[in-house]
């Protein structure tokens, strides 16, 4: 199963006392050495983290490049000049923590065609960010997004039955979604502990991971943090 690691917070860091460091380009070399498969970076709104130059430099080294991004023409035109690898839509609001919620597809289904449209002929493969709900699934097909990526973060939020409830319906929309000939990829508030059970689901090819993993380097070093996640994904 292959890990891509989220970098946006070593840039919180950097960006929380105005220095040059730390280094998110050199994080990304780090996560790369310690084996995980990629790189995600969101360039936000309001470049709260990763800024400009960060993303510029990312997408010029040898390393596969998820750019999270909000569907709006100046985040397009972005993409289509950088030419990610991938580029991953993702609903942006100013004033959250972090994303909150998948992408409403169903209710923007023209805008977001167009959208898909431009970035695939600019060469990146394209994932929709999307709750675990059919009617969103069947709405990623409907405007040819190759790629969706299931929200894990209501997942990550509860626990006993309701966790395993929630489980079921994330199993289900990627077995859904997977019969449809889409790739699943899932992410959000994933740890170590809650993991796991995300792995299992054998339709989910891809994990987007990045709070717990820069938290946990704190403790251990990054290239430990990686590594400990890597290993618990191997099927
Ligand atoms: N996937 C998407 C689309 C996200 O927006 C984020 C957060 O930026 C993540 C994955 C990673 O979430 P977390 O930082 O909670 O691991």
């Amino acid at each position: 199963m292959n890990l891509g690691v989220n970098i946006d917070h070593v840039a919180t860091l950097r960006q929380a006392r105005g220095t040059h460091y730390p280094d998110p380009i050199a994080a990304a070399q780090a996560c790369i050495a310690a084996g995980a498969d990629g790189i995600t970076a969101h360039l936000r709104e309001d470049r709260r983290h990763i800024v400009d130059a960060d993303m510029e430099q990312l997408a010029t080294m040898e390393l596969h490049l998820n750019m999270e991004m909000a569907a709006t023409d100046a985040m397009v035109a972005i993409a289509c000049h950088l030419k990610p690898a991938a580029c991953c839509l993702v609903p942006e609001k100013r004033e959250e923590l972090t994303t909150e919620g998948g992408l409403d597809v169903c209710s923007h289904q023209s805008r977001l065609h167009d959208v898909v449209a431009q970035l695939r002929s600019s060469g990146s493969r394209v994932s929709m960010f999307i709750d675990p709900d059919y009617a969103q699934i069947e709405a990623c097909v409907a405007i040819h997004a190759p790629v969706i990526e299931i929200h894990t973060g209501h997942y990550a939020n509860l626990s006993g039955a309701a966790q395993l409830q929630e489980l079921e319906i994330i199993t289900n929309a990627a077995n859904y979604a997977k019969s449809l000939g889409l790739i699943v990829h899932a992410g959000h508030g994933l740890t170590l502990e809650n993991t796991p059970a995300i792995v299992a689901i054998d339709a989910i090819e891809e994990l987007n991971i990045g709070h717990a993993i820069v938290a946990d380097a704190i403790f251990k070093g990054l290239h430990q943090s990686v590594r400990d996640f890597k290993s618990i994904m191997v099927r």
